[in-house]
């Protein structure tokens, strides 16, 4: 796999974010900070640069934690309450009221992601995801899956777009909890992504 560290720097991160979703990502943001609430315990796991935070109602505690230790070191710069820990290993967890994952459940791989719902659903009360589905036709497209995957990648290797969801499955899996979340669901798109709030 070709790794472009580059990209991986949190401030190139940032960048990359603001041009590839403008005013949509201030507006998830927004939308998620709404559906946590005030008063609560969030938790973020693959937090990566931890843009969650700064939206969060001053009277809510955020911590995030990620694999990628220039991530942690960032936010930790930022005064941010971030340690290194892996979405897929209890120990990294705590208990929280509510738990995000924002763009981190292609990140995991659908061989492993079940893990991370269990895990999830133990440590949290409500659990809110963002995704972005793949399309259709350029998940088909060789030459545009690879480019993809260099841009996309983090440090574990695991983004492949050709296995992640298109609309339809991204919809119908969530609206199924992925098999593992049975709470309550709203479901909400903006942009190009899709925000599920379980609980
Ligand atoms: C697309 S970024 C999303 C970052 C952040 N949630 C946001 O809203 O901008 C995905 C993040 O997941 C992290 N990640 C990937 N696999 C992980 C794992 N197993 N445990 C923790 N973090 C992981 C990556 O290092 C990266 O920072």
């Amino acid at each position: 796999m070709i790794k472009i560290p580059l990209l991986w720097h949190p401030r190139v991160y940032n960048i990359r974010m603001w041009i590839l979703h403008g005013r949509n990502l201030r507006k998830r943001y927004e939308y998620i900070s709404r559906q946590i609430g005030k008063n609560k315990v969030v938790l973020e796991p693959g937090c990566g640069p931890g843009l969650l935070a700064k939206y969060l109602d001053p009277s809510c505690k955020y911590i995030g934690f990620d694999i990628d230790p220039s991530f942690v070191k960032h936010c930790k710069r930022k005064g941010l309450n971030v340690y290194k820990g892996d979405a897929l290993t209890a120990k990294s967890y705590k208990k929280a009221d509510v738990i995000v994952l924002y763009d981190v459940v292609h990140h995991i791989g659908r061989k492993d992601e079940k893990k991370m719902f269990k895990l999830c659903n133990k440590f949290a009360k409500k659990i809110i995801i963002c995704e972005q589905p793949a399309p259709e036709l350029l998940k088909r497209m060789k030459w545009y899956v690879w480019i993809f995957n260099i841009i996309d990648q983090d440090k574990k290797g695991k983004v492949n777009l050709a296995l992640q969801r298109t609309e339809k499955e991204l919809l119908k899996d969530m609206k199924k909890g992925f098999g593992i979340v049975k709470k309550k669901k709203r479901i909400k798109k903006i942009g190009k992504e899709f925000i599920v709030t379980y609980g």
